[in-house]
């Protein structure tokens, strides 16, 4: 396989790389040369990433973190600068779901949901970017946010969507930004991939109060794909420095487009409500 000069050599931290979509960046990323700091608040299964890759010949570690407290993410970002010098990616991917109507939820379940996906998201932005912006080369945040930012009636997960819509926004106004100084930054959008999301609540700190209702369970998405296509659908929206990547399965496609376009009907209908055409 020919590498990529620019991903090869260079450094990717992966949050959320326990399993699922971060596991297989971490998978995807090493097999392009990267050295690859897999995190998680599972610590044992980010470990047991970081030591699969090592047996395959990768360079890796596995480290604990817990994205939603600062301290921790600064601990990382030591680590990942006392091991491998630098981060070239930052992939700011760890993220939880529940369901629940807008008006039923607790405010604790909505500060859960905040503190994970997008208080995680800044914080790693916060001990990271300095480092990242320090230096010249190539430099890229890939952010996960998720279809879900984009469907216009997104009852049962509205707190969740609302999560997603954030993180779009904060990737495409970092994009804005960073642009300027070299450092790309791509929102990966993926839908019903197969992973343990459903069972999100597992990592729920008592803190935050009792789990909400799990109405599809906890098991495996169905009809989802594979954790591994979405990473390579990422990694390739990043090395083309796309703004927006979804990955999705193809069974999808179709009803997603008019999702999509149900959305920005409703903003076009508003519009020419207020300025005519
Ligand atoms: N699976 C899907 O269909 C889907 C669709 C759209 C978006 N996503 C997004 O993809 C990302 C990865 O999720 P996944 O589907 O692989 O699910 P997953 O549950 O398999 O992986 C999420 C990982 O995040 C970790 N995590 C949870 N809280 C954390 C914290 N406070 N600090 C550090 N790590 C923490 C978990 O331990 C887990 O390893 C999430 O942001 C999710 O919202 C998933």
């Amino acid at each position: 396989m020919v590498l990529p000069d620019h991903l090869s050599g260079t450094t990717a931290v992966v949050t959320g790389a326990a399993g699922g979509i971060g596991a297989a960046l971490a998978i995807e990323l090493a097999s392009r040369g990267m050295s690859v700091v897999a995190a998680d608040i599972d610590a044992d299964g980010a470990r047991q990433v970081a030591d699969d890759l090592q047996a395959a010949g990768r360079s890796a570690i596995g480290v604990h973190v817990d994205v939603s407290d600062s301290e921790s993410v600064r601990t990382l970002a030591r680590r990942t600068h006392a091991e491998f010098g630098s981060v070239e990616l930052l992939c700011n991917n760890a993220g939880v779901l529940l369901f629940g109507d807008v008006a039923e939820s607790s405010l604790a379940d909505w500060r859960w949901l905040a503190s994970v996906n997008v208080e995680g998201l800044l914080n790693c932005l916060h001990a990271f970017l300095p480092g990242m912006r320090a230096r010249q080369g190539w430099r890229h945040v890939l952010n996960t946010a998720s279809t879900h930012a984009f469907l216009p009636d997104p009852r049962g997960t509205a707190l969740y969507s609302a999560t997603k819509h954030a993180i779009v926004a904060l990737s495409l106004g970092l994009r804005g930004e960073l642009g300027g100084e070299g450092i790309g930054v791509t929102v990966l959008c993926p839908g019903q991939v197969g992973t343990r999301i459903l069972d999100s609540q597992r990592n729920r700190p008592t803190a935050y109060g009792e789990r909400a209702g799990e109405p599809f369970g906890t098991g495996a998405i169905p009809m989802a794909i594979a954790p591994s296509r979405v990473a390579r659908d990422a990694v390739e929206g990043v090395l083309r420095d796309a703004p927006v990547v979804f990955s999705l399965p193809e069974h999808g496609h179709a009803e997603f487009r008019s999702q999509v376009e149900s959305m920005w009907q409703l903003t076009g209908d508003a519009l020419r409500d207020h300025i005519g055409g």
